[in-house]
């Protein structure tokens, strides 16, 4: 733990300029949202306490931000980010000693490893306040930094001068301060500007004024200084994000085809020598093992995928399990709850829900199994329909290991096929079947002769 050392993250606003009835730290980048991305960065410098600001939509952004060691300040009304950071005094009373980092909970590239030095910094100069700074080619939407013969100055973009505005080194957004200095000039700060709000980079002036010691420091990464306010600069950041988790993957063997069209969770975990085709998505927790294929277009969400298995082109994979060496797809769709067994085939237009698909079993084509459970080696034959639902309750199918079940069979659950039962293609099973038996459930076939003809004869055109 980094004893001396209070992180204040200020997540209370609405973001306006998202357009967006979701506040905009709430927004997702890979999996994660920004509140939850700021958070991870700040506890990796261990703070003894981390307080989140919160306001806007507080208690969704509560249960996003919450766990050891976080508590919450409330900023009932958005007044500015020195207003902001006025609500999270009680946190800091009594650590005069401390060192408070505060950030804008907007900045979700940012990098531990970005971070320490500020501190380290702060800490060597004996400072009352440090300050982030970085060096960008586009300053559009930041504070300015202006070092005047009075010191050093934030503008913000709304009060710059022409001249200012074409400065392009900028505020980060994040600050050290020494807990006393910023407990006693925190409310000195006023809203005699432009927007009306009490801004925290006053608090720069006001402290030279009395005659803190101020520095700052530059960064060197500006790419990771972003401070999101558009949907477009959240589109942007989650591309750099996503690259750096692909970059991550590739440098511990898995292949890439195409890093352009590629979206990986950064939750997700692939192993190695798997290959991702182009156009892949993964999202969620989900875990692929080694030597695995997934084909061009696939999409896998909050899934397990064991050693070897093989997913063709555009398949849907939700909350399912698939072990070693199976093969599903192209154009398979798994729903939550199923599991494909060893050395299973799952092929084309197949879908499941709930299904405990046995090793060995193949499905090949055009099927639908729900609530089912497949026994090992068990055949399915193409357009098999398990009835699952009957307009009130939902049923299961149980097919005991080495079942053959011909082509367009339908399964009226509840019904059970007993091991190494046949049922004939075209069925529609209604009672359960003993093992080893055969069961035919269709209407005998009849022939008319000479019918089709006769139609025809009747129905000639006239001239
Ligand atoms: C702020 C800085 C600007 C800097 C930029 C870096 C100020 C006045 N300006 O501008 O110098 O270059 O960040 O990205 O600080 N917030 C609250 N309560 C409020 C207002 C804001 O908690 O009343 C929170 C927001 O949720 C957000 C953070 O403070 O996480 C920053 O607010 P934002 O509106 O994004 O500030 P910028 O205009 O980007
Ligand atoms: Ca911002």
């Amino acid at each position: 733990m980094n004893n001396r050392l209070v992180a204040v993250i200020l997540a209370a606003g609405q973001g306006t300029r998202f357009k967006s009835s979701r506040a905009k730290v709430l927004h997702p980048l890979l999996g994660r949202t920004m509140i939850g991305l700021t958070l991870d960065t700040v506890r990796a410098l261990k703070p003894e306490r981390i307080v989140v600001v919160v306001g806007h939509q507080k208690d969704e952004v509560e249960r996003a931000a919450s766990g050891p060691g976080v508590v919450f300040a409330h900023q009932a009304k958005r007044l500015g980010t020195a207003h902001a950071l006025l609500t999270a005094r009680p946190a800091l009373r009594g650590r005069p000693a401390a060192d408070v980092l505060v950030i804008n909970a907007d900045l979700p590239l940012l990098r531990p490893a970005t971070l320490r030095p500020l501190i380290a910094r702060h800490r060597r100069r004996k400072n009352a306040l440090t300050f982030m700074t970085a060096e960008l080619a586009d300053p559009t939407g930041f504070g300015r930094v202006l070092r005047g013969t009075e010191g050093l100055r934030i503008v913000e973009e709304r009060e710059a001068s022409a001249s200012e505005r074409a400065l392009r080194e900028v505020n980060a957004g994040v600050y050290v301060f020494r807990a006393s200095d910023l407990l006693r000039f925190l409310p000195r700060v006023s809203n005699a500007n432009r927007k009306g709000e009490y801004y925290l980079t006053d608090l720069i002036a006001i402290l030279e004024e009395r005659g803190g010691k101020v520095g700052l420091y530059r960064t060197q990464h500006p790419d990771e200084v972003v401070g999101i306010n558009t949907r477009w600069e959240l589109a942007r950041a989650a591309a750099v994000l996503r690259d750096r988790k692909l970059r991550a993957l590739a440098e511990a063997g898995v292949g890439l085809a195409d890093p352009a069209t590629t979206w990986i969770d950064l939750e997700a975990a692939v192993g190695p020598d798997t290959t991702i085709g182009p156009g892949v998505v993964i999202e969620g927790r989900t875990r692929i093992g080694a030597g695995c294929r997934i084909d061009p277009g696939v999409h896998l969400k909050d899934s397990v995928l064991a050693d070897g298995v093989e997913v063709r082109a555009a398949c849907v994979i939700e909350g399912c399990r698939i072990e070693t060496g199976a093969g599903v797809g192209p154009f398979a769709r798994l729903r939550p709850g199923t599991v494909i067994g060893a050395g299973a085939h799952v092929g084309n237009f197949v879908e499941m829900k709930k299904a405990d698909f046995g090793r060995g079993a193949k499905a090949g084509h055009l099927s639908y199994l729900g609530d089912a459970e497949v026994g090992a080696d068990v055949n399915i034959g193409a357009g098999t329909i398990t009835c699952n639902y009957d307009g009130v309750n939902k049923n299961r199918t149980v097919i005991g290991e080495g079942v053959f079940i011909g082509s367009g069979t339908e399964l009226v659950a509840p019904v059970r096929i007993g091991r190494g039962a046949y049922v004939a293609a075209g069925s529609t099973i209604t009672k359960d079947v003993p093992p080893d038996a055969l069961a035919v459930a269709r209407a005998r076939q009849v022939e008319k002769p000479g019918w089709a003809a006769r139609r025809r004869a009747k129905r000639r055109p006239t001239t």
